[in-house]
């Protein structure tokens, strides 16, 4: 009989981290994969280097989407997806975390019948004004195969009334990721930022909720920059961060500002900050699996788990922010990094 053949769809930078760790997967368990990149996201910084860095599989088709409105957007995506999909004909398609491009892959492949898996399904932050909610809210809704990080995430789903018998908890790609390829020795990293090992802050902010309103972005830099008044703050920015940036003229003094950090780079950030400020789901994650505390700059988080945990400390208002640093500590028992996702998922897609 022919292998199953899995379609794995990616378009921003945080899927293809997790893509990777999938792909390896599929390979080591024989089933053949056709990656379809979206191209959500395009240049060098922000894919290119994820592609070479990660080894990920050369695709079998970039739509080459690029940056429009979230409707503009998601429609180029369903509609390249859809003729990706009827061409190549997978028997599964696979779909990760929360983006425009997880939202796209899920309908074009409902929508042809072809069975869906969600990766990092469940995830909640209770706040629908986010576009990443709605994504992942409506991804769940019609996936067949939904894929948890943790128990709290398949809580979420049966909640919602999905049906006990398509959850499965399978640990989470991105942990497996970060623990492949995080620099045992981050000092090397730390040279083009002039900084040492638990003597900075590792910022990054790109949520539409905090850089489209220029009230906010103004707040979040300014605290930002007070923090930097007392130990360097390292803020690697988002394309969409720099340009809002520079559209409003907005002051960037005493801040260390640099374009997006390679994978590894981020990751060795990460480890030898003193604390990660972010608002970034997956620099939260990675951050606290390697032992730094993280300031989160959201009102709520979908990692509910690691908030409790005291990994992660929300701060809503941008005034709150400098005093948190602060009083950022690790606490004392590290963050749980469960089972091998990818060969679990990997098993699951075999089975159908
Ligand atoms: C998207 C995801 C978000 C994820 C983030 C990771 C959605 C709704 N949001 O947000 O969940 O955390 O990716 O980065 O899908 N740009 C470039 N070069 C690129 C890509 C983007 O310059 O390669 C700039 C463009 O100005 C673009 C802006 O970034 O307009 C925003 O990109 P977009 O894909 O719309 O959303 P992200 O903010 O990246």
């Amino acid at each position: 009989m022919a292998e199953r053949r899995i379609m794995t769809v990616v378009g921003a930078r945080p899927q293809f981290v997790k893509a990777a760790m999938l792909s390896r997967a599929l390979a080591a368990a024989g089933l053949p994969e056709l990656l379809v990149h979206t191209g959500q996201h395009y240049d060098e910084a922000m894919s290119g280097a994820f592609f070479r860095d990660l080894s990920l599989p050369e695709p079998a088709a970039n739509l080459q989407v690029g940056s429009a409105s979230h409707g503009v957007q998601t429609a180029r995506m369903l509609e390249g997806l859809e003729r990706c999909m009827q061409q190549l004909r997978p028997d599964a398609v696979v779909v990760f975390g929360d983006t425009n491009s997880t939202l796209a892959g899920a309908l074009a492949a409902t929508k042809l019948g072809i069975p869906l898996a969600h990766v990092e399904a469940g995830m909640r932050c209770g706040d629908r004004r986010m576009p990443e909610e709605i994504n992942r809210i409506l991804t769940d809704q019609v996936a067949d195969l939904l894929l948890c990080t943790s128990t709290a995430a398949a809580d979420n789903l049966r909640r919602e009334g999905v049906a006990a018998g398509r959850i499965h908890v399978v640990g989470d790609l991105m942990v497996d990721a970060c623990l492949a390829f995080a620099p045992a020795d981050p000092v090397p990293y730390l040279a083009p930022f002039g900084v040492s090992p638990g003597r900075f802050i590792f910022a990054t902010l790109h949520r539409a909720e905090n850089t489209d309103d220029p009230q906010r972005l103004r707040a979040w830099l300014n605290a930002l920059a007070a923090i930097g008044r007392n130990e360097p703050v390292v803020f690697c920015a988002h394309p969409r961060t720099t340009a809002r940036i520079a559209g409003l003229g907005l002051a960037t003094d005493g801040l260390r500002l640099h374009g997006p950090a390679d994978y590894r780079t981020t990751l060795a950030l990460c480890r030898a900050a003193r604390v990660v400020a972010t608002d970034s789901g997956g620099v939260q994650k990675e951050a606290a699996v390697l032992g730094t505390p993280v300031v989160v700059l959201r009102e709520r988080s979908e990692w509910t788990d690691l908030v409790s945990a005291g990994w992660c400390t929300l701060a809503p208002r941008p005034d709150h922010l400098p005093h948190l640093v602060a009083n950022s500590k690790p606490p004392s028992s590290p963050v749980p990094t469960g089972p091998d996702a990818g060969s679990a998922i990997a098993r699951l897609l075999a089975d159908g």
